[in-house]
């Protein structure tokens, strides 16, 4: 069954308004998604029904909120198959995910993190730092089995690799990485940002250690995001952002430390947000996964098939290897010029620059790339607009 796209878009408030006169035509998906009516409405629940703090009190409004923590951690479990609801942490994006990996793991001198030569600076800069310590972090070519298998070590401790690159779709074969990870006997965490909005990311089955990702790019509100830990790895962490919340008693001079996912929840938390999150992957559950992934595809093969050969495309020219993404320059124009372009001229929003991926595109000697990128709710009527308003701006060169 495909997806109901009209009805799907009555739910998106910003698409039922012009900006300028004109229709949003929103491209800019990998960087956030827009949000439906079901997450704002449970956020403002949350602030207007019982705005009070979970975890510590007794009190009526309290226990709304534990109830509505637990339910949204319950929602994000099913959404990723996670065996226990435990290995659920909430934390304010997926840069703060993988930094409680990077830095709780207890990585000493010696030890070796390996990452590939597409990762966002999210998944690059918290193993890159940890040089002060003496580990060393080395990369691999993106979806390069060899590769990893050439670099995979005794000293190898942990592997963090990007699934879906956020900056041309491209995705990993990640269950065979994760196997030929797992054979070395090192730990593996799957920067799932990219992916998890799109396809189904199913924790047991990739049988990953960790697993980060963003709510917003996946309909959920800015500032939550998501650390998954199996059980197993959650243990080898010494968690160091710690307070309230985080331990059962203290003294003076010691204290006991709470279970995860408490452990490392440390302080208030984003409950709007968390319950926003729920429900977001509560819509994207109802809605399926494939039926999304299918849709971005067929937006995709058209743009590729207007435009593809006018522009200097990143990454295969087969859409279905780049899923949802469409990166590309046009020869002559800066990225930045023609995002401003696209928008100037009927609203067509992408994201232009390096993505956060300076790394490779320092490698490749490119400043960057335009990006389009496709959610459920862009339509073929969309796409149209942004293919011919691309075309007037490859004209003007020729
Ligand atoms: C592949 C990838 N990893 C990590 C991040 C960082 O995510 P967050 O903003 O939730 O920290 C992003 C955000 O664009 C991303 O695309």
């Amino acid at each position: 069954m495909g997806l109901n796209v009209e009805g799907i878009r009555k739910d998106f408030p910003i698409l039922q308004r012009k900006l300028a006169g004109k229709p949003v035509v929103y491209f800019d998906n990998a960087c956030q998604s827009l949000r439906p009516v079901q997450v704002i409405e449970k956020i403002n629940e949350y602030y207007k029904d019982f705005p009070a703090c979970g975890e510590r009190s007794m009190h009526k409004l309290g226990k709304k909120v534990d109830e509505g923590v637990d339910k949204a951690r319950k929602s994000l479990q099913a959404f990723f198959n996670a065996k226990r609801t435990e290995e659920i942490i909430f934390t304010k994006n997926a840069t703060e995910a993988i930094n409680i990996v990077a830095h709780a793991l207890d990585l000493s001198k010696g030890d070796v993190v390996l990452t590939t030569d597409k990762e966002h600076n999210s998944n690059l800069i918290p193993w890159q730092l940890l040089k002060e310590k003496g580990v060393k972090h080395e990369v691999v070519e993106f979806n390069n089995l060899d590769a990893l298998n050439d670099k995979l070590t005794k000293n190898v401790k942990i592997v963090s690799m990007v699934h879906t690159s956020n900056m041309d779709g491209t995705s990993i074969d990640a269950k065979e990485m994760i196997k030929a990870v797992h054979d070395n006997g090192s730990l593996f965490m799957l920067d799932a940002c990219q992916s998890a909005p799109h396809k189904t990311v199913d924790v047991r089955k990739l049988d990953v250690d960790f697993m980060a990702c963003s709510g917003h790019k996946m309909l959920g509100p800015s500032g939550i995001g998501l650390l998954y830990g199996k059980q197993d790895a959650l243990s080898k962490l010494k968690p160091f952002v710690v307070g309230g919340s985080t331990v059962s008693e203290s003294t003076y001079s010691s204290c006991d430390l709470e279970k995860p996912p408490h452990l490392f929840e440390a302080g208030l938390q984003n409950y709007a947000g968390i319950m926003g999150f729920g429900a977001a992957a509560d819509y994207l559950k109802k809605t399926g996964l494939d039926n999304v992934s299918a849709h971005e595809l067929r937006l995709n093969r058209k743009i590729t098939d207007a435009v593809g050969d006018s522009v200097e495309l990143l990454g295969p020219k087969n859409p279905e290897l780049r899923g949802s993404i469409f990166s590309f320059n046009v020869p002559g124009l800066e990225t930045h010029n023609v995002a401003v372009m696209l928008d100037e001229a009927a609203n067509v929003m992408v994201r232009s620059g390096a993505h956060c991926c300076h790394s490779w595109f320092n490698a490749h000697k490119m400043l960057g790339s335009v990006r389009a990128s496709l959610y459920l709710y862009n339509t073929e009527e969309e796409c149209d607009v942004f293919i011919k308003e691309l075309q007037k701006i490859v004209k003007l060169l020729s």
